[in-house]
């Protein structure tokens, strides 16, 4: 097992580390003492997550005389909407927080989302840490501070930017996530190297099969990479004004596919996103962008790790070009009504645009869906 190992994600004042490492819920007083100003904190986490990893949270907390208070969300996407949220400014109001309180989100996306949201308009701002346990959430959605819940009219279109204190992805609590969920954010971890890094694109063809079969060295070296990129990116564009959006590779093909199938169970966003780079890559080939070999490249990689890489591979599912475009032209990104896309001149190298014919894109969404 490698050593704890850590970085800086430098934005001024609200700079925060990120520690990457084996046992940091069990060693977590020690790193979360320093920054704590009020007792108790108030951890909030999942119900299955708190069946694996509380009772050492809790335990580790305890032994360093620091006071907690717990808040069990029910686990999965239904908690993060108005109600669930309400119910958690409740649950965090009856215990009497003060400005100098502190939150712990322990859990995934979920967890971590709704929790960054209710710290960020809690007493008007209180501070929150983030101890990320999917590997989605260790490289993606605990670092950058997007907060925010999910409405009737889409995901994610409420919320703050606002950044934790900290951040403490426990290498080992990765041990207990079903393959499904650890894939899904494997994705998220292909997308660093298929946006800006081909070097470590490679690496993880070589060594992705043993990372998902439980190398815990490989998941390590994994997490801190796809870290060091997002904290490189975010340092340099915290709300998005131009760069950040990279990250959103996949992201526009992956997000219609999840409107359509409910953002639920069905397809996992990491999944949503393994498809959508795919056809991102298709895309730019077919617009000449970028070498077909490398489209090629990346959808043998993702398949042979056992990600979904085109929507025919959602069995019993009937898709439209239709609408999906019409899922697309609501996405965030849309601006004056350009759909826009981020594409790629070939592994590692993705770039941004709004200049996309829309009659190129249903070809593609046409060739993709047909049976
Ligand atoms: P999640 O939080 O729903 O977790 C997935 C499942 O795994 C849940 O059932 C959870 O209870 C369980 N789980 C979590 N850790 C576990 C562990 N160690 N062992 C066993 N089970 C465990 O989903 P997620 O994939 O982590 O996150 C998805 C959410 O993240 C979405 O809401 C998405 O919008 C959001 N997101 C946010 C950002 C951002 O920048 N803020 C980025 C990407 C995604
Ligand atoms: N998950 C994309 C971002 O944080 O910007």
């Amino acid at each position: 097992m490698s050593p704890v190992e850590s970085l800086s994600v430098a934005l001024g004042e609200r700079s925060y580390d990120i520690v990457v490492g084996p046992d940091l819920i069990s060693n977590a007083a020690k790193l979360v003492a320093p920054l704590l100003d009020h007792q108790p904190v108030i951890i909030v986490t999942d119900e299955n997550v708190a069946g694996y990893h509380l009772d050492n949270l809790s335990h580790s907390l305890k032994s360093a005389g620091i006071t907690s208070t717990v808040i069990t969300l029910p686990a999965g996407e239904n908690t993060k909407g108005y109600e669930g949220f309400q119910g958690l400014l409740s649950k965090i109001l009856n215990t009497s927080p003060e400005r100098r309180s502190t939150l712990i989100a322990l859990g995934g996306g979920v967890i971590g989302d709704i929790t960054g949201f209710a710290a960020s308009v809690i007493l008007r701002g209180i501070d929150f840490i983030q101890i990320p346990t999917t590997l989605l959430a260790q490289v993606d959605s605990s670092v950058g501070g997007k907060t925010g819940i999910n409405t009737r009219h889409g995901k994610n279109l409420v919320g703050s930017f606002y950044q934790p204190r900290l951040v403490l992805a426990d290498i080992t609590a990765l041990s207990t996530l079903p393959r499904r969920e650890l894939l899904a954010g494997y994705a998220e971890v292909a997308k660093y190297g298929l946006l800006g890094d081909k070097e470590f694109f490679e690496w993880l063809e070589k060594n992705g099969p043993a990372l998902i079969e439980g190398d815990d060295t490989l998941r390590q070296q994994a997490v801190l990479k796809s870290c060091h990129a997002k904290a490189n990116i975010v340092g340099r564009d915290e709300k998005e004004a131009g760069d950040r959006a990279l990250l959103n590779l996949g992201h526009t093909f992956g997000h219609a596919l999840e409107a359509e199938t409910g953002f639920g169970e069905k397809l996992l966003h990491g999944e949503a996103v393994a498809i959508g780079m795919t056809m991102a890559f298709d895309l730019s080939a077919q617009l000449g962008l970028c070498p077909t070999d490398d489209a090629i490249r990346v959808r043998a990689h993702l398949k042979a790790m056992g990600l979904p890489v085109q929507p025919k591979d959602l069995t019993g599912q009937k898709w439209e070009s239709a609408a999906l475009l019409s899922h697309m032209a609501q996405d965030k990104k849309v601006r004056d009504g350009q759909i826009t896309f981020i594409l790629t001149r070939g592994i590692g190298n993705a770039f941004m645009t709004s200049d996309i014919n829309v009659s190129e894109v249903e070809a593609l969404l046409d060739q993709a869906i047909a049976a």
